[in-house]
Order: structure tokens, then sequence, then C-alpha cells
């Protein structure tokens, strides 16, 4: 045999390993297990990644990677790339960084190994500013491998908090998520759930039975409805992987690659012309009766722009991304259809969440104001809402991206302050004609002001009557604050797009900055 033919031979022998080799990763934890998460309703981790990326663009590293441990007969147990799939790829032609838990190999939990892998694409996404998404199923820390997996754990929340605010982090909850395995996600800014296959628990209910008595399935423990509309951890809620991770695809066309960066702009279409006409007439005049800010924001933002986050969750106040002339907006909005559109615990903390992931990554706000005020009552004062309603005014006042306010109607009291008003250093206030900007309502207001007027005269109603008149002619209305410069305009709903483009244009370089500091102390 000649040497080249020896050469030839040897060589086609290691390209053959090579493809036996890939042969296996794609193999994961083995036909039955693939078999098992299907008869779950769920894809497996590659399948995962697959549908989640631009097709064909996914480039996987670490595939040979597996662990190091011996315990408990792991040594007789080892699987190409460990349990997880890490690598990256393309969302609409732009890069991500993308992991993906594989829940048929040891349950999907992180071992050491595991941990390294999921590191080492943080820290590659952190250098090249590029966002990561994270596909979880995962039993928490692999038991057989005791503290080396709390550390690798540790690793993992260590960059998580470190890229937090320069990188956007996205988690996807798409299986049982236990332990260690839920507080990555919690770190990061959104979190997806699908429903009915996912949860996240740092105790499932055996323990919780142990330590609490309670009886509780993991859906109603953990499960997406559970986090979507009580806790307010999760952020979406999705009814099958598939749906899930078209969602995220969605959601990335709306956040930049990276604190330093903008959000590409889209060419933009106009709202629907019926819906921009029932503007006109939708604030109703009595101001007890509510009517929906979506289609306020509907009727102004681009044309099915709008995408609503943590919908199920404080529905007084409304969050989420939109398109303004083609540019990513944050909307933050009242909701007078529920409670008013008043401010609670629960809406201050999701008002200010959105807020500061936005200013994080130069993402302009739109605040659509509608407010009553803050929640009486003993429930939020001894939950504490003078803390909580504090993280959302700080919120407004810390954020230095582009800040519009459009007062539909209510601007009363602290709550004018809070939301995004002139005096937090707003850019572009303006108020419909049917704004009322004062302290509080006219009968509240009267009530209290002249309490002893309408108490001694004949007719007491009548009284009460002639003098919310007054009060209403004297502070129910925008021009007040329009004569101290406290809004820049009053304008008609129809104007409103046109103008919000406008002053975003004119605002688009803006430049301000925050005091030097070590870092704020938010009211936590
Ligand atoms: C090692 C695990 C595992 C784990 C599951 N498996 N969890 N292996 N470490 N944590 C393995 C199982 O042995 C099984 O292997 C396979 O994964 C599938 O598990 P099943 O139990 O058959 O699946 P299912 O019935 O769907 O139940 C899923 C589950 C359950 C709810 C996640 O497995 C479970 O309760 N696991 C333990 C969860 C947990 O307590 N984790 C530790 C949390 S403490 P085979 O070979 O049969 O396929 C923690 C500390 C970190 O995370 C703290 C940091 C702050």
């Amino acid at each position: 045999m000649s040497v080249n033919t020896r050469n030839k031979m040897e060589t086609n022998a290691k390209v053959e390993r090579l493809k036996a080799l890939r042969e296996e990763v794609l193999k994961g934890g083995g036909e039955a297990r693939i078999a098992k998460q299907h008869n779950k309703g769920k894809l497996t981790a590659r399948e995962r990644v697959n549908l989640l990326l631009d097709k064909g663009t996914f480039e996987e590293i670490d595939a040979f990677v597996t662990h190091r441990s011996s315990a408990f007969g792991l040594d007789q147990q080892k699987f190409l790339g460990d349990g997880i799939i890490t690598g990256y790829g393309k969302i609409n032609g732009r890069p991500v960084y993308v992991f993906s838990q594989d829940f048929t190999i040891f349950g999907g939990s992180l071992s050491e190994t595991f941990a390294e892998k999921m590191c080492k694409i943080m820290d590659l996404a952190m250098k090249n500013g590029i966002p990561v998404i994270g596909l979880n199923d995962s039993g928490g820390a692999r038991i057989q491998e005791g503290v080396s997996s709390l550390g690798g754990y540790a690793e993992v929340f260590w960059r998580n908090s470190m890229a937090s605010g320069v990188i956007p982090q996205i988690s996807a909850i798409m299986g049982p998520c236990a332990g260690g395995a839920v507080y990555s996600p919690a770190l990061t800014d959104f979190i997806y759930m699908v429903e009915n296959t996912s949860y996240m628990f740092v105790t499932g209910p055996n323990v919780v039975k142990t330590v609490t008595h309670e009886e509780v399935t993991s859906e109603e423990l953990g499960g997406a409805a559970t986090h979507n509309t009580k806790s307010g951890v999760a952020h979406f809620s999705t009814p099958n992987d598939a749906v899930c991770l078209q969602e995220i695809r969605k959601l990335m066309s709306y956040i930049p690659q990276n604190c330093e960066e903008k959000v590409p702009m889209i060419p933009s279409k106009d709202p629907d012309s019926a819906k921009a006409k029932a503007l006109e007439d939708i604030v109703p005049l009595n101001p007890n009766k509510p009517y929906d800010m979506k289609e306020v924001i509907e009727g102004i933002v681009d044309a099915d722009s709008f995408y609503e986050v943590h919908k199920d969750y404080a529905e007084n106040i409304i969050v989420g991304f939109a398109r303004l002339g083609g540019r990513s907006v944050g909307i933050v909005a009242n909701q007078p259809l529920s409670l008013a559109g008043v401010l609670g615990i629960r809406s201050s903390l999701k008002g200010a969440r959105f807020v500061r992931f936005c200013d994080a990554f130069n993402i302009p706000l739109v605040v659509f104001e509608d407010v009553p005020g803050f929640l009486p009552g003993t429930d939020q004062e001894w939950g504490g809402i003078i803390k909580h309603g504090a993280k959302l005014l700080y919120a407004f006042c810390e954020a230095t991206v582009p800040k519009m306010t459009v007062i539909t109607r209510k601007a009363y009291g602290g709550a004018y302050d809070v939301m995004n008003s002139k005096h937090i250093r707003a850019d572009y206030n303006v108020a419909w004609p049917t704004a009322e900007i004062a302290v509080m309502g006219t009968k509240g207001a009267v009530e209290i002001i002249f309490r002893r007027e309408i108490g001694a005269a004949d007719d007491p109603a009548a009284k009460q009557t002639e003098l919310e008149a007054q009060y209403a002619e004297e502070f129910a209305h925008p021009y007040k604050a329009a004569a101290r410069g406290f809004i820049d305009d009053v304008i008609l709903p129809s104007e409103t797009r046109d103008k919000l483009i406008k002053a975003m244009e004119v605002c688009q370089h803006k430049v301000d900055t925050v005091p030097k500091k070590k870092h704020d102390n938010l009211p936590l």
C-alpha cells in the first residue's frame, strides 16, 4: 500500500469518526427519552433551537463536552453535550447566542460542565454585545454532583447579573424548572412560559406539603397561569413550544443588540383608519366611565405593531412595545377599564420594571395617562405601596431616553407627578382637550374644601352641584397646566400620532446624564 493510499485511509477514518460523533450528538438522551418528551407535548432541545433561529443559521459549540463526574456511577453514563445545547445563530438576520437545556439527558439538570457551557456563551455574548436567549427545561442542580453544581449555578447567576442592562437576556421556561433552574431566568429581562408543560418553583409540591402542609399541584404552584397572573414572575404565557419560540422572535424585533445600540427602524404603516377615527370620541365625558386604553394605543402606533408585555398581570397598567413611524418605543399606559387605571403595588412594579428595561436599552418611552391616583387601603399601605410606588417614580426620574406623555383624561395628585411628568424631565408632554390635571377629581375636591359651605346650605345637594361646576371650570381641564408650561401643548386626538413621531425624531439624539455614582439605590 502506498503512503498516499495509507494517508487517505487514515484521513477517511478520522472523518468517519467525526461523522459518527456528530450523529451521536443529535441523539440526545436516546430515542425512548425523546419519545417521552414528545408524548408530553414538548419539543426536544434541538428542535426548539431550530425553530427559534433563522433556518440553517445555528452554529453549535461545545457539542463534544461531557461531564467529569464519577460519583453514583455517573462515569458509566456520558452523553455528548452533557444536557445542554449551546451556540449562536440569527433571528431576522441579527445574531443571538442561545442555550437549550436537554431534558432527555439527566433531566436537563445542571452539572459543573453544563454550567461551564452556559457561562462560555454568556461570556462570548458580553464580549460581542449580542443578546442571550435561554430555553430552560431542567430539574435543577444535578443531584449526583453536589456542591459542584451549586458552584456552577452561582457562576451563571453572577454572569446574569453582570450582563443585566448590557445585553438583553430572554428566558423561555419550557418544562419543569426547579431550584436553581428558576433563579437564572429570574435575573433575566423577560420570561416566557408554556401553558401546561412548564413550571417554575423554588421547591416543588412535595416539599411544600412537608413544610407547610399545603396540598397544591405543580400547575397551581408554578404553572404559566400562576406566574403570569398571580406572581408576575413571567411576562408571557404561550400555548405550546412552537408559539413560544415564534413570540420570542417577535420580541427580538423591538429590542437592540446591546445597551450601546439602537433598534433598527423598519418601514412604518399608519394605523387602521377606523381605529384612528375612533379616537375622536373615545374618552367619555363622564369621568367615572371607563374606556379601553388599548384602543387609544392601537389608534396611534404603527399598524399591528403593539406587542403587549405582562398582559395578564396588574391589568390597571399596560406596558408593551410598539413602533411609531418605524421606531421601536416602549408604551406605558393607565388602563381605565381595570380599577379605573389606579396605581397600586403590582402596577407600580410592573411599570417600573418595564421602564427600566427600555431606558437600559435606548428605547424611547411613550406614556398614555388617565390616572385617578394611588390605590387607597390597608392592603396597599401595609404591603408597602409607598416604596413600590416610589419604584415607578424612580424609574421615570432616572430614565434618560426620549420620554413623551399624552394625558387623555385624569392626571390627578401624586400619580400626575409619577407618570412621566415634565417635572421629572419628560421631553414632550401634551394633553387632549378632555384632560383634567388637578390634585384630585371634582367631586372629591369639593367635598373636602367646601365641606362647611355644603353642610350649612339650605339645599346641600344643589350647593354641591354649584360648587362642583365652579371647581370644574377652574381645574377640570388642561389649560392651567398649559399656562405654566407643565404641558407643552393641548392637541386633538387625531393629531397625536403625527406630533409624537415628530417629537421622537427631534429627540432621537438626546443626550442626558445622571450624576456620577457607583450605582443607584432604587427603593427595593
Ligand atoms: C439528576 C435528574 C434530576 C436532577 C431529574 N433527573 N432531575 N438527574 N439531577 N436534579 C433525571 C431523572 O433521574 C430521570 O432520569 C430524568 O431526569 C427525568 O426525570 P423524571 O423524574 O423521570 O421526569 P418527570 O417525571 O418529568 O419529573 C421531572 C422533575 C423531577 C419534576 C424535574 O425529575 C424532579 O423533581 N427532579 C428533581 C428536582 C430537584 O429537586 N432538583 C434539585 C433542586 S435544588 P432517567 O435516567 O430516568 O431518564 C437546586 C439547588 C440549586 O437546584 C440552588 C441554587 C440557588
